[in-house]
């Protein structure tokens, strides 16, 4: 341990189709010069890492390879993706078990290399994950986040987007709390270019508000079941949501993202991990921000809590 930390060097623990799809847009986004992958299957990340490698010349110079656990030590940040997937019709909590033991064998082998990286969360459930490779790693709490519900966040944009005809990028909203099917979308802060919601519709022509937001915060929830259902799996839409959640980081930009971390008292919640909009920069997570909700949303993201809490106390860490 205590080799210097290599701050243009990351590597990813897993390389599935998350892991991979996320190995790809990282190379292609050339944030960093050095990119090591590991797996327990280590022919399977070597293919990858191979075949990832042959798109440098049309990206630009960088290192790509297989790796193992020492080769971790001075990455800048860790991803890990290792895990079991969703089967159809299997929610992301049913995945405790499997995938807690699967972080018991890995997080303490990479504490063990490195103590000064950032731990990026993604495989599921992620919350319980989190909390998992904070408790296991030792390491401070800025320093260990999920992805949260930024790629829920980004589903629920992108669906706004295409209903009121926007640019989704120019759509303020949030999905907050689990990154499952407790998660809650927050209506009454969401904005289009700080114009409300409810005002954007009207412009466009949408009066049925309730309806409207009820079936699109459905559909975003019930995305990952409908996707899995067809094709297996999800990777695409995590893997930008990842290089994004990296960008950050690596550029120290502190945008505010709902990335899964730690909760001190806040809303009354405490002692677990789920997502809410924090600052986000080279150290990790800088502070929450305390967006407004209404009463009902307040409720909803305490009971997502509870259910959360609920499975952090039944795995005993
Ligand atoms: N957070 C999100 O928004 C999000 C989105 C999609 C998928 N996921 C999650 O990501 C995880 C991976 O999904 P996937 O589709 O890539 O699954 P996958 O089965 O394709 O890949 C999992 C990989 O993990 C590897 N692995 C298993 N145990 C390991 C260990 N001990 N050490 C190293 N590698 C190990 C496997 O060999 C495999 O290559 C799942 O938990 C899935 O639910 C999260």
């Amino acid at each position: 341990m205590g080799r210097e930390i290599n701050q243009r060097k990351a590597a990813i623990i897993g390389c599935g189709f998350v892991g991979s799809a996320t190995a790809f847009t990282l190379m292609q986004s050339q944030l960093f010069s050095e990119l090591v992958l590991v797996d327990v299957d280590f022919d399977k990340a070597d293919g990858e890492a191979k075949d990832i490698a042959h798109g440098i010349p049309f990206a630009g110079q960088m290192k790509i390879h297989a790796g193992v656990y020492e080769d971790l030590s001075d990455a800048a940040i860790i991803i890990v993706t290792a895990g079991a997937g969703q089967k159809p019709g299997e929610t992301r909590l049913d995945l405790v078990h499997k995938n807690v033991a699967i972080y018991e064998s890995i997080i303490p082998r990479i504490a063990e290399q490195n103590k000064d990286a950032i731990l990026l969360i993604v495989s599921n459930p992620v919350d319980i994950l989190t909390y998992t490779a904070l408790k296991l790693s030792g390491y401070p709490e800025n320093r260990v986040l999920g992805s949260g519900t930024v790629l829920d966040t980004a589903r629920l944009k992108y669906a706004l987007g295409e209903h009121l005809s926007v640019d989704s990028r120019s759509v303020h909203s949030f999905i907050i709390g689990e990154h499952g099917d407790s998660e809650i979308a927050v209506w009454s802060s969401a904005n289009v270019a700080g114009v409300p919601l409810d005002q954007f519709c009207e412009m466009r022509g949408h009066y049925n508000h309730e309806t409207a937001m009820k079936e699109i915060a459905e559909s975003v929830k019930n995305s990952a079941y409908e996707i899995i259902a067809k094709k297996h799996a999800t990777y695409y839409g995590i893997a930008m949501s990842v290089k994004r959640i990296c960008e950050c980081i690596m550029r120290n930009e502190k945008s505010v993202m709902p990335v899964s971390s730690i909760m001190h008292g806040e809303y009354g919640i405490e002692g677990m991990c789920l997502s809410m909009p924090a600052v986000v920069g080279s150290e990790g997570v800088e502070t929450h921000v305390p967006i407004t909700m209404n009463e009902e949303e307040t409720k909803k993201l305490q009971e997502s809590a509870a259910t959360l809490k609920e499975i952090i106390e039944d795995i005993k860490l």
